[in-house]
């Protein structure tokens, strides 16, 4: 079941998400699953702010979506890097309590392990941005909803998508390895934000759409407990009554 905020603007939705997420940090002992992206950073900018006005990440834990496969923890593009930068080095959390698949090594056992970790640690929130594709971590079109932690080949939409982080868009790897439908499915409540014109035909389908593996956002229409924060321009396809 969706429950659809609409704001102005990419401040109204981190400020929104912000404050969904903080009701849940407030609960103490959490387990929170994180993305990252352009669509958290705002976000992840308000908890900063927040945990230096007491909002305390002493007994949270967290799991990150996805890594790119072969960038190391230190490559300025990883997403390890960016959770540290962006918000885990900022605030009072314990590291040995931040979770992200490895993007190297044996990707079948980092998976097998990551997975063992997710069902014995449920997700109390999953945070989710979507692609302009309709994927969700980066489960992109076709892969099946019975899925779990795995290896993608990115799509070509993906890397063009992402090479705007990169020098070129040969620098973007092909790979990544990332929660499954499944994982994402798991979580007690999930909250997925989104602005900009260029996600308004994935939030359309996710919301209106039939439910198609080839679309995977359409999946959350199955969750009891999604939160859509959106701006004006990713609403704008989307039907009003
Ligand atoms: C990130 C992730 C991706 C992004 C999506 C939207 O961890 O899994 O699904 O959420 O690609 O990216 P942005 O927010 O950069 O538009």
């Amino acid at each position: 079941m969706f429950k659809v905020y609409v704001y102005d603007d990419y401040e109204g939705v981190s400020q929104k998400a912000f404050e969904v997420m903080e009701e849940i940090i407030k609960q103490g002992k959490v387990t929170l699953g994180l993305a990252t992206g352009s669509s958290p950073v705002g976000l992840y900018k308000r908890l900063v702010e927040a945990n230096k006005k007491g909002l305390s990440f002493k007994d949270v834990q967290t799991f990150n979506l996805d890594e790119y496969v072969g960038l190391s923890k230190n490559h300025d593009q990883s997403y390890y890097h960016f959770m540290f930068e962006q918000l885990f080095k900022h605030v009072d959390i314990d590291v040995n309590n931040v979770h992200l698949p490895k993007g190297e090594g044996s990707l079948e056992e980092v998976a097998a392990e990551y997975e063992a970790m997710l069902v014995q640690n449920p997700l109390d929130i999953q945070l989710l941005g979507v692609g302009s594709n309709g994927h969700i971590g980066f489960n992109e079109p076709g892969t099946s909803f019975d899925s779990t932690v795995h290896v993608v080949r990115l799509k070509e939409e993906t890397r063009q998508d992402n090479a705007r982080f990169f020098k070129s868009i040969d620098e973007v790897p092909n790979f990544a390895i990332t929660m499954g439908i499944q994982d994402i499915m798991r979580a007690k409540q999930v909250l997925l934000i989104a602005s900009g014109k260029n996600k308004a035909v994935a939030i359309k389908e996710m919301l209106e759409g039939k439910i198609r593996e080839d679309v995977p956002c359409t999946i959350l229409q199955k969750h009891h407990d999604v939160i859509v924060v959106l701006d004006k321009e990713a609403a704008s396809l989307i039907k009003h009554d």
